[in-house]
Order: structure tokens, then C-alpha cells, then sequence
């Protein structure tokens, strides 16, 4: 048992506020909080760490990424800035399945060097668990060597979610035909333990609600959870069709519609708004927080990591752009990188500090967790503790 003491913590207790407690002490026994409350009504222990009046959060939860992949697509930045935008730059054979050419001709090894780097700058702002979705292989054995690589990331949790309905691979021509492949292939990644999650790119570039809907079939088949790539670029009914379908969370949401809105509050589907793609592709269409607030559809935000639209390896940035692009307050961005993070990847054991949840907690050169949203491009996390350690 060791108590950590004498910390200002933002617990975000309960389903709104920041939770605080200003002279603050959490008992951690077995990797989870046995008890959170005042330093001065603390419980004896028999290791005492002080914590010198520090900032105390939940670790972050960095829901939605793409972490594994070969090359990079800096030639794409460029040709945006010169008016090509994602849309043309796919449609031209470039985005999505260029980075499919780079990470197919790239070993495990290599990928696993390339993702490890980019844990450890994730890490470095806080982060104890992440998401790594597939989805640039595209065939059955790249597929399942980025999920393998994902899995072999350390020092963080990991989920790994199926993403092979991200694009059309160059082999195929019949979208159909790439759909049943995908549907195919998942049973037998799903039996090594390599998934999580099912997730697709609903969109007019990519793949249609009836092709989305097959994936969620073969899913639900093996009892796994659902996520959807949705709204992102137009409105294709996507977020409607995942809450349908009970989906864990739909991401970007950009184009949601009310109808959207209303399917998910009811389904309890999280929406997952992604500000790195929004502020990287220039979009000037607002995911529609008011309303989704209004329905009581918890929010989730994300790095959405990945080398065309979203390049970020800041979660802490994704804070200040949530709220000042897409007009979070600090503390919805906050619950957005934590408990509703969490909440997105089916996981109700972490994200608040109270007790019985994993002591994932991160220490920050701080006053008042809104410092967190309101500086940028400025790192103040102190030390990042998972499961106790
Ligand atoms: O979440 N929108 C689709 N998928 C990714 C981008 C993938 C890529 O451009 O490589 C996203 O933004
Ligand atoms: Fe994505």
C-alpha cells in the first residue's frame, strides 16, 4: 500500500466538474485507487510519497489513432497547401492507400521501431492508454502484422481495433468483393487476439453505410464492439446507422446530422471529435457540440494520429484546439481525454480518480487543471504513474 499525498487533484468525479480536492491523497494498493480524498483524513501507509502540491489527473486515454504505419505523406501537406484537398488527393490514388503501399513494403520490425517512437512521445504528455486501429494493410498479412506490432508497444495499455474497411486496396476494383474479403479475414485475426474493436470508414470516398453494415455483421458475429469512422467529410448517415447498432463511439461527426445526434444519445454511442484533422485539413464545418450536449451525447476527444489528416502526436494540443476551435470548455476537453476516452473503448475501469479505478494518474507543473487546455505547445506533465507504478 503507498500513499501519494499533498497533491491538488482533479479527480472528475461523478458526471460533471473537475472533482477537485485541493490538499489531496490517493491510496493505491494492487494497481487501483483503494481510496481518493483529503490528505488530512488520509489513511496510514506504509510508503508515503509527497507530492509537493503537484497537479494530479487521470492518465490520459488517447482513443482514436492510427500509430502504425510505414512512411510519412509531408509531399500531401504540401500539395494541400497548393489547393489539392484529402478528397482529390485520394481520389487520385495518393492519402490513404499511398501510406497502404509504404506500410506493406515495411517489416514488423521496422514498424514496430517507427510506432515505438510515437508511443514514447505520447507518453511524454501523459498518455497511459491508446488506441491503434489498422486499416493500412488492407490484405490479410499486413493487417495483422499492425495489429501484432500494436500489441507489442510497451509502457502504455493498448487496444487494437480492425480497421481493414478503411480504403479500397489496388487489387481490387469491386468494392463489394474488398467488403466480404474484410469479413473474411477477421474471424481468424480475432481468434490470435489481435482485436478489440471493428471499425470503418464510412464515406463518400470510401465505403457505403450497406458496406459498413456487412463489417458490423461479421462483428457481432464474434461479440465485438463497433466504432465508425462518420460525418467526417459529408453526411452518409453513418452515426445513425453505428448507433443502431449500439456502437461504442462514432469519430469526427463534423457533417452529423440531428437525426445523427438523436440515434446516438439513444444508443449512448460516444461522439469522438477529432480537432488535429479538423485544423489540418482546414475544415471549416463545426462538429455540433451544442447539440450533442443538448442530447447528452458524451464527448471524447483524440489525436486521431496518423500521417495524412491528423499528424499529431500532442494530446495535449488536441485540449486547447477542442476548445478553442470546436468551443469545449477545458473541462469537457479534459473528460474527453479521460473517462470519456475510456468510455469510447468500452472501458469503465479508468479516466476518474475514485475509487476501485486503475491508479493511471499523471503529475503536472500546475495550479488548476484548466492551465492544461489553455496553454499550448508547452509540455507540463511532471511524472505519468500506470497501475501504481
Ligand atoms: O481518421 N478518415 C479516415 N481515416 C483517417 C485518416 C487516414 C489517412 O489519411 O491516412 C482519419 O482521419
Ligand atoms: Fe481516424
Amino acid at each position: 500500500m503507498k500513499l501519494w499525498r499533498g497533491g491538488r487533484l482533479a479527480t472528475l468525479a461523478g458526471d460533471s466538474g473537475w472533482g477537485l480536492i485541493e490538499d489531496g491523497a490517493m491510496l493505491v494498493e494492487g494497481g487501483l485507487l483503494r481510496w481518493v480524498g483529503p490528505t488530512a483524513d488520509a489513511p496510514a501507509a506504509e510508503e508515503v510519497v509527497n507530492l509537493h502540491g503537484a497537479l494530479v489527473t487521470p492518465g490520459l486515454v488517447d482513443c482514436h489513432t492510427h500509430l502504425v504505419y510505414g512512411g510519412n505523406r509531408a509531399n500531401e501537406f504540401e500539395q494541400r497547401l497548393h489547393g489539392a484537398s484529402y478528397a482529390d488527393i485520394a481520389r487520385a490514388g495518393g492519402g490513404i492507400r499511398s501510406t497502404v503501399a509504404a506500410t506493406r513494403a515495411a517489416s514488423e520490425a521496422e514498424l514496430l521501431a517507427d510506432a515505438t517512437k510515437r508511443a514514447q512521445a505520447l507518453i511524454r504528455e501523459g498518455v497511459t492508454t491508446v488506441e491503434v486501429k489498422s486499416g493500412y494493410g488492407l490484405d490479410a498479412a499486413t493487417e495483422a502484422r499492425m495489429l501484432r506490432v500494436a500489441r507489442q508497444l510497451t509502457g502504455l495499455d493498448v487496444r487494437t481495433t480492425y480497421l481493414a474497411a478503411h480504403a479500397l486496396p489496388p487489387e481490387f476494383s469491386d468494392a463489394d468483393a474488398y467488403i466480404a474479403a474484410v469479413c473474411d479475414w477477421l474471424p481468424a485475426l480475432h481468434a490470435q487476439g489481435l482485436v478489440d474493436a471493428v471499425d470503418a470508414f464510412c464515406e463518400h470516398i470510401a465505403f457505403s453505410p450497406a458496406q459498413v453494415a456487412r463489417v458490423f455483421d461479421a462483428a457481432q458475429q464474434l461479440n465485438l464492439p463497433f466504432k465508425l469512422h462518420a460525418e467526417q467529410l459529408s453526411d452518409q448517415g453513418g452515426a445513425a446507422l453505428a448507433a443502431s447498432y449500439r456502437a461504442l463511439s462514432c469519430d469526427h461527426l463534423e457533417y452529423l446530422s440531428p437525426a445523427g445526434v438523436q440515434a446516438m444519445a439513444q444508443a449512448g454511442t460516444v461522439a469522438v471529435l477529432l480537432p488535429g484533422a479538423f485544423y489540418a485539413l482546414k475544415e471549416t464545418k463545426l462538429p455540433p457540440v451544442a447539440a450533442l450536449r443538448e442530447a447528452g451525447v458524451a464527448i471524447a476527444i483524440a489525436t486521431d494520429h496518423n500521417p495524412g489528416s491528423s499528424p499529431t502526436l500532442s494530446p495535449l494540443l488536441m485540449l486547447n484546439m477542442a476548445c478553442v476551435l470546436f468551443g469545449l470548455t477545458p473541462e469537457e476537453a479534459l473528460r474527453g481525454l479521460t473517462v470519456n476516452g475510456a468510455r469510447a473503448l468500452g472501458l469503465a475501469d479508468r479516466g476518474q480518480l475514485v475509487p476501485g479505478q486503475r491508479a493511471d494518474f499523471c503529475l503536472w507543473d500546475g495550479a488548476h487543471p484548466r492551465e492544461l487546455a489553455a496553454c499550448f505547445g508547452h509540455n507540463p506533465l511532471i511524472k505519468r504513474v500506470r497501475g501504481g507504478e
